[in-house]
């Protein structure tokens, strides 16, 4: 589905990711790792058009995205959630969602139709239905998260691209969150996340690619990467994780 050669990605100086290349088959869920600053979002801001990548190129479900605007791509069928949760701190959380189901799907939709759809998607995602008409300036963390993540569904996604959407919760909220990325695969949605918290990646990936300084130092499944010699020693240290 999602095919990614050879890219790398500089800033004045900086070289954020370096020859990378991996793929991400149908209905899988691959888990980006690594230390602080190893290039994970910046990989993830490439695929969904947001940065230009120096060199390399990105397919998507056979189409060359390698130059398209975030628009373009999220089209297509891929949404992003931030690391950062943005959003319209003034609108409402139903606003918010009503959005990206406008302007992200390629299905030509009315108001109503966008506003029924992101109602829906706010449930799904288990937003509190008595707040959907609060200024999301007004809410939790766990709260627009929940939003992020509807706000990403309405736009209708093949591939999702999760940037630790389990960071700042706490273990309870964490394995929620878990238990509905499991649902969001289930209804056929294939994700790529990045994601700190080892037990969260290692329960949820079919497999699991380590970028350190920029570069890919080893891909495979959950059991691979927590016995992988240079995973150990540059990310994971010696404790198990399985
Ligand atoms: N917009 C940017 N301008 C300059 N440098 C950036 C920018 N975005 C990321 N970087 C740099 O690229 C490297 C990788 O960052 P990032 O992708 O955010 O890492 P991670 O998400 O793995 O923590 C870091 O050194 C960071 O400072
Ligand atoms: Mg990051």
């Amino acid at each position: 589905m999602l095919s990614i050669q050879n890219v790398s990605k500089h800033f004045d100086g900086i070289t954020a990711i370096k020859d990378v290349s991996f793929k991400v088959e149908k209905e899988e869920i691959v888990g980006l790792v690594g230390p602080n600053g190893a290039g994970k979002s910046t990989l993830l801001n490439v695929v969904s058009g947001v940065y230009l990548p120096s060199s390399g190129s990105i397919i998507f479900d056979g189409t060359d995205i390698t130059d398209k605007s975030p628009d373009k791509v999220c089209k297509l069928g891929i949404a992003k959630t931030f690391q950062l949760v943005h959003s319209f701190p003034e609108l409402t959380a139903l606003q918010n969602v009503t959005v990206g189901a406008l302007f992200g799907s390629s299905e030509k939709i009315n108001m109503k139709e966008a506003r029924d759809k992101a109602e829906e998607n706010l449930e799904y995602v288990g937003y509190p239905v008595d707040k959907i008409n609060y200024p999301v300036k007004n809410l939790n963390i766990v709260e627009l998260k929940r939003i992020q993540l509807a706000r990403a569904l309405a736009t209708d996604p093949k591939l999702l691209l999760l940037d630790e959407v389990t960071t700042g919760l706490n273990p309870k909220e964490s394995n929620d969150a878990v238990s509905l990325i499991q649902k969001i695969r289930e209804s056929g949605i294939t994700i790529l996340m990045v994601e700190h918290v080892m037990r969260v990646i290692m329960n949820l990936s079919d497999r699991i690619v380590v970028l350190h300084h920029g570069e890919k130092i080893a891909e495979g499944t959950p059991e691979e990467i927590a016995k992988d010699e240079k995973v150990i020693s540059s990310y994971l240290g010696r404790k198990t994780y399985i």
